[in-house]
């Protein structure tokens, strides 16, 4: 590795998310619901020269590990991520995102009427297009480029009781 490519330490016990689209870092922490207020740990790599990509983002979180939700909807905003889990300083496992049928929560129905944004414990589903996502309940679409305002700041995507 070159002194160019090290911008961002190594991380003993977490997740590095590599090969983020640039400019979509700070869409990746939301999508993990991380504001800085859950005392995490995180680093961010934003347009980093990356030989793979040209430019990339990257973001390491120490001491947590992605649900199978977060995962679905990152592939939207980053689909040639790379998922690494970290374990005492290695590379324990290396996946890629891959393109999921559906995502069910994180995401949030633009459609006021919709029964997701509604007063009852429903989890948001989206149905996974070639250009967006549309709502299973009322099938209001998500275009694929306003997927990251639709991103639930809480990262759960459920209506609060
Ligand atoms: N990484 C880290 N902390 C560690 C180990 C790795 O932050 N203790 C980061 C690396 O900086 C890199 C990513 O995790 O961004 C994957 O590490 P590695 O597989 O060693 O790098 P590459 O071989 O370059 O990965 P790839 O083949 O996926 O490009
Ligand atoms: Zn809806």
């Amino acid at each position: 590795m070159t002194d160019k490519e090290l911008r961002v330490s190594k991380i003993r016990d977490g997740t590095v998310i590599d090969h983020v689209t640039a400019g979509q870092a700070l869409n990746v922490l939301a999508i993990l619901g991380i504001d800085g207020s859950g005392g995490e740990s995180v680093s961010i790599g934003m347009n980093v020269p990356s030989d793979k990509v040209g430019y990339k983002d990257v973001v390491k979180v120490e001491g947590r590990e992605l649900s199978q939700s977060e995962v679905d909807v990152l592939s939207l905003i980053a689909p040639e991520a790379t998922i690494n889990i970290i374990r005492d300083f290695e590379v324990a496992e290396k996946n890629r995102v891959e393109q999921t049928d559906t995502v069910r929560g994180i995401l949030v129905c633009p459609n006021h009427n919709c029964i997701t944004n509604a007063d009852e414990p429903v989890r948001t589903e989206f149905e996974v297009l070639g250009d967006g996502v549309r709502c299973a309940y009322c099938d209001t679409i998500i275009r694929e480029g306003d997927v990251a305002e639709h991103i639930d700041a809480r990262g759960s995507g459920e209506t609060a009781l």
